[in-house]
């Protein structure tokens, strides 16, 4: 059995419909003409038990609500959702004990009183023992270190304290099913670092499938073994990383410095230019043609430094959008 189904899963939202300058903008409201967008178009895939996938994608291509409807919180326009073979949005409690969402941008505590009070909360519905509830809360809060801010009014958190008190909050009823919407957005590096770790920590000792999006590279790095790219509302890839940058494996970053100003032209002869300056410069080079190319520069250009580097995930994810938009 799959623990994750999404099956066609569409979405479209109805909102007030676009019209040309102020006299059109009022009658839209007058009239109270809609129009379809479509956040979410066919999305299908499938996600087993334990597995930890990155879904990915620029602004506005539609994670966020697709977890919604994988949660229950939004009703799809079209496809099946099904998450440990319930419907999400029956929403029945069985299904709801079992699973949990974090959103980095939207916090789920109770902002004037500690973050103790909205855990209490969660150990009433989810009747969790007292026992188990005191020592997971003491696991948690240590390994996130955080057990000294028990105390404190959640408006008086920092932003990495809040949010790993959302992930206490959300781990408390040890959920099978864990969706993460950007955990470490606006974190620095160390908190970020810290929830990763803890996220691989709580995947290896219980085997929770955790579905994460995340805009951060590193993010993915390190805790995805596959990731789900969508565009636009469509999946585009869906697969391993490795897989991602071997598909997308034949350029290279030729990094050029040079010993005096070059002119961009005579640089742009050579591969795609990605950045540059008057004395260096970025090229993109397929990588059969690096050793022609490299050979040529140092024959046509004042080189100081020459470095080969291969595309980032985030070049090749960029080079993705770049293809599918101008195509
Ligand atoms: N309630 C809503 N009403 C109307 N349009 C919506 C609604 N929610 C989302 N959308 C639109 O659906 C599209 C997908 O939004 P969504 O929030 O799923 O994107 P996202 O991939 O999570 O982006 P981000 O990386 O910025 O969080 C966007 O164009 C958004 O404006
Ligand atoms: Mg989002």
């Amino acid at each position: 059995m799959h623990t994750i189904i999404s099956d066609h899963l569409s979405k479209e939202f109805l909102v007030p419909k676009k019209s040309e300058g102020m006299l059109g903008g009022f009658r839209a409201l007058v009239t109270g003409a809609k129009e379809k967008v479509t956040a979410v178009k066919e999305i299908s895939f499938e996600i087993t038990e334990g597995e930890i996938v990155g879904f990915l994608g620029p602004n506005g291509a539609g994670k966020t609500t697709t977890i919604k409807m994988l949660t229950g919180i939004l009703y799809p326009s079209g496809g099946r959702a099904e998450v440990l073979g319930f419907r999400p949005f029956d929403r029945s409690p069985e299904l709801l004990s079992q699973i949990a969402l974090m959103m980095g941008n939207k916090t789920q505590l109770w902002w004037d009183l500690p973050a103790t009070a909205t855990f209490e909360v969660n150990q009433a519905l989810y009747n969790i023992p007292v026992s188990a509830y005191k020592e997971r809360l003491a696991f948690l809060s240590d390994r996130l270190q955080v057990a000294d801010k028990m105390n404190t009014q959640v408006r008086k958190l920092s932003l990495g304290e809040r949010m790993k008190c959302q992930l206490i909050a959300a781990l408390l009823h040890q959920p099978r099913v864990l969706f993460l919407d950007e955990p470490t957005i606006g974190l620095d590096v160390v908190s970020q670092v810290r929830i990763r770790e803890f996220l691989k920590q709580v995947n290896e000792q219980y085997g929770t499938t955790i579905l994460l999006t995340s805009h951060y590279m590193a993010d993915v790095a390190e805790l995805c073994q596959r990731i789900i790219i969508v565009d636009h509302g469509t999946k585009v890839f869906d697969g391993s990383l490795d897989g991602l940058t071997t598909k997308h494996d034949s350029d290279r970053r030729l990094k050029l410095s040079f010993t005096q100003e070059v002119i961009q032209d005579d640089v742009a002869r050579f591969g795609k230019v990605l950045e540059s300056d008057s004395t260096s410069a970025v090229i993109s080079v397929a990588a059969h043609e690096v050793p022609k190319v490299t050979s040529a520069v140092l024959a046509a250009l004042p080189v100081a430094d020459i470095g080969i580097e291969q595309a980032s995930l985030e070049d090749v994810i960029h080079e993705l959008f770049g293809e599918r938009t101008s195509g």
